[in-house]
Protein backbone atom coordinates (compact mmCIF):
# COMPACT_ATOMS: atom_id res chain seq x y z
CA UNK A 1 0.00 0.00 0.00
CA UNK A 2 2.88 2.77 0.91
CA UNK A 3 4.31 1.77 -1.90
CA UNK A 4 1.47 2.62 -4.24
CA UNK A 5 1.28 5.70 -2.47
CA UNK A 6 5.22 6.67 -3.25
CA UNK A 7 4.52 5.86 -6.74
CA UNK A 8 1.42 7.55 -7.68
CA UNK A 9 2.95 10.85 -7.56
CA UNK A 10 5.71 9.67 -10.10
CA UNK A 11 3.09 7.95 -12.35
CA UNK A 12 0.52 11.21 -12.18
CA UNK A 13 4.31 13.24 -13.39
CA UNK A 14 4.73 10.72 -16.22
CA UNK A 15 1.02 11.08 -17.36
CA UNK A 16 1.89 15.06 -17.48
CA UNK A 17 4.73 14.47 -19.29
CA UNK A 18 2.62 13.07 -22.38
CA UNK A 19 1.11 16.50 -23.53
CA UNK A 20 4.93 17.55 -23.64
CA UNK A 21 6.11 15.01 -25.58
CA UNK A 22 3.97 15.67 -28.09
CA UNK A 23 3.87 19.12 -28.08
CA UNK A 24 4.45 20.84 -31.60
CA UNK A 25 1.97 20.16 -34.37
CA UNK A 26 0.42 17.07 -35.53
CA UNK A 27 0.40 17.01 -39.59
CA UNK A 28 -2.49 14.83 -40.10
CA UNK A 29 -4.82 17.43 -38.03
CA UNK A 30 -2.30 19.84 -40.19
CA UNK A 31 -3.85 18.69 -43.26
CA UNK A 32 -7.34 19.16 -42.30
CA UNK A 33 -6.93 22.48 -41.12
CA UNK A 34 -4.92 23.36 -44.11
CA UNK A 35 -7.57 22.90 -47.03
CA UNK A 36 -8.14 26.05 -47.11
CA UNK A 37 -4.85 26.94 -47.79
CA UNK A 38 -4.46 24.80 -50.62
CA UNK A 39 -6.26 26.93 -52.74
CA UNK A 40 -3.51 29.04 -53.13
CA UNK A 41 -0.40 27.44 -51.83
CA UNK A 42 -1.11 23.96 -53.28
CA UNK A 43 -2.36 21.06 -51.38
CA UNK A 44 1.36 19.75 -50.70
CA UNK A 45 2.38 23.35 -50.10
CA UNK A 46 4.11 23.75 -53.46
CA UNK A 47 1.96 26.37 -55.68
CA UNK A 48 2.70 26.47 -59.20
CA UNK A 49 1.91 30.01 -59.15
CA UNK A 50 4.80 32.50 -57.72
CA UNK A 51 2.38 34.93 -56.25
CA UNK A 52 2.07 32.30 -53.79
CA UNK A 53 4.93 31.35 -51.97
CA UNK A 54 6.07 27.91 -51.45
CA UNK A 55 5.39 26.19 -48.09
CA UNK A 56 6.26 22.56 -48.67
CA UNK A 57 9.53 21.53 -46.46
CA UNK A 58 9.10 25.10 -44.91
CA UNK A 59 10.93 25.26 -41.30
CA UNK A 60 7.94 25.04 -38.94
CA UNK A 61 9.16 27.36 -36.73
CA UNK A 62 9.18 29.60 -39.87
CA UNK A 63 5.49 29.27 -40.82
CA UNK A 64 3.90 29.62 -37.27
CA UNK A 65 5.85 32.60 -37.08
CA UNK A 66 4.65 34.42 -40.02
CA UNK A 67 1.01 33.33 -39.20
CA UNK A 68 1.55 34.84 -35.86
CA UNK A 69 2.97 38.30 -37.67
CA UNK A 70 0.03 38.13 -40.05
CA UNK A 71 -2.44 37.58 -37.34
CA UNK A 72 -0.58 40.56 -34.44
CA UNK A 73 -0.35 42.80 -37.66
CA UNK A 74 3.80 42.91 -37.35
CA UNK A 75 3.47 41.87 -41.36
CA UNK A 76 0.82 42.86 -43.47
CA UNK A 77 -1.08 41.60 -45.98
CA UNK A 78 -4.59 41.98 -46.97
CA UNK A 79 -4.93 38.41 -48.25
CA UNK A 80 -3.48 36.57 -45.44
CA UNK A 81 -4.28 38.47 -42.55
CA UNK A 82 -7.76 36.80 -42.84
CA UNK A 83 -6.67 33.25 -43.00
CA UNK A 84 -4.37 34.08 -40.28
CA UNK A 85 -6.75 35.64 -38.00
CA UNK A 86 -8.65 32.72 -36.80
CA UNK A 87 -6.19 30.55 -36.24
CA UNK A 88 -5.33 29.49 -32.85
CA UNK A 89 -1.84 28.33 -31.19
CA UNK A 90 -2.33 24.57 -32.05
CA UNK A 91 -3.76 25.26 -35.61
CA UNK A 92 -0.83 26.92 -36.42
CA UNK A 93 1.52 24.14 -35.07
CA UNK A 94 -0.41 21.63 -36.87
CA UNK A 95 -0.41 23.48 -40.26
CA UNK A 96 3.15 24.12 -40.23
CA UNK A 97 4.04 20.63 -39.08
CA UNK A 98 1.99 19.60 -42.41
CA UNK A 99 3.80 21.83 -44.74
CA UNK A 100 7.14 21.24 -42.93
CA UNK A 101 6.35 17.39 -43.96
CA UNK A 102 6.13 17.78 -47.81
CA UNK A 103 8.66 17.64 -49.75
CA UNK A 104 9.90 21.09 -51.31
CA UNK A 105 9.94 22.08 -55.19
CA UNK A 106 12.57 24.47 -55.91
CA UNK A 107 12.68 26.05 -59.55
CA UNK A 108 15.71 25.15 -61.21
CA UNK A 109 18.04 27.47 -63.11
CA UNK A 110 16.61 25.60 -65.97
CA UNK A 111 13.33 27.46 -65.15
CA UNK A 112 11.97 23.85 -64.00
CA UNK A 113 10.26 22.72 -60.83
CA UNK A 114 12.50 20.08 -59.74
CA UNK A 115 11.40 16.24 -59.53
CA UNK A 116 8.44 17.26 -61.70
CA UNK A 117 10.97 16.31 -64.82
CA UNK A 118 12.82 12.83 -65.83
CA UNK A 119 16.59 14.51 -65.82
CA UNK A 120 16.46 15.04 -62.41
CA UNK A 121 20.27 14.36 -62.25
CA UNK A 122 20.40 17.80 -63.96
CA UNK A 123 18.40 20.07 -61.46
CA UNK A 124 19.77 22.01 -58.45
C1 LIG B 1 -6.31 33.46 -51.41
C2 LIG B 1 -4.94 32.94 -51.44
C3 LIG B 1 -4.31 32.46 -50.15
C4 LIG B 1 -4.84 31.58 -49.23
C5 LIG B 1 -6.17 30.84 -49.29
C6 LIG B 1 -3.82 31.42 -48.21
N1 LIG B 1 -2.73 32.17 -48.49
FE1 LIG B 1 -0.98 32.20 -47.45
N2 LIG B 1 -0.25 33.61 -48.70
C7 LIG B 1 -0.91 34.13 -49.79
C8 LIG B 1 -0.11 35.22 -50.37
C9 LIG B 1 -0.49 36.09 -51.56
C10 LIG B 1 1.05 35.31 -49.57
C11 LIG B 1 2.21 36.30 -49.70
C12 LIG B 1 1.89 37.42 -48.75
C13 LIG B 1 3.03 38.36 -48.45
O1 LIG B 1 3.68 38.83 -49.38
O2 LIG B 1 3.28 38.58 -47.25
C14 LIG B 1 0.94 34.27 -48.55
C15 LIG B 1 1.90 34.03 -47.59
C16 LIG B 1 1.85 33.03 -46.64
C17 LIG B 1 2.91 32.69 -45.72
C18 LIG B 1 4.29 33.35 -45.65
C19 LIG B 1 5.20 32.62 -46.60
C20 LIG B 1 6.61 33.11 -46.61
O3 LIG B 1 7.40 32.53 -47.37
O4 LIG B 1 6.97 34.04 -45.89
C21 LIG B 1 2.47 31.67 -44.96
C22 LIG B 1 3.22 30.94 -43.85
C23 LIG B 1 1.12 31.36 -45.40
N3 LIG B 1 0.78 32.20 -46.44
C24 LIG B 1 0.33 30.38 -44.85
C25 LIG B 1 -1.00 30.18 -45.20
C26 LIG B 1 -1.88 29.29 -44.49
C27 LIG B 1 -1.47 28.43 -43.32
C28 LIG B 1 -3.11 29.38 -45.10
C29 LIG B 1 -4.38 28.70 -44.70
C30 LIG B 1 -4.83 28.88 -43.35
C31 LIG B 1 -2.97 30.31 -46.20
N4 LIG B 1 -1.69 30.79 -46.22
C32 LIG B 1 -3.98 30.62 -47.09
C33 LIG B 1 -2.12 33.72 -50.29
C34 LIG B 1 -2.98 32.84 -49.66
Amino acid sequence: MTRTLTLAPVLAALLLMIPVAHAGGSAAAGKKKAVVCFACHGENGNSLDPQYPRLGGQYAQYIVQALKEYQDGQRKNPIMVGFASTLTEQDREDIAAYFAAQKPAVWTLRGEVSGSHKRQGTSL
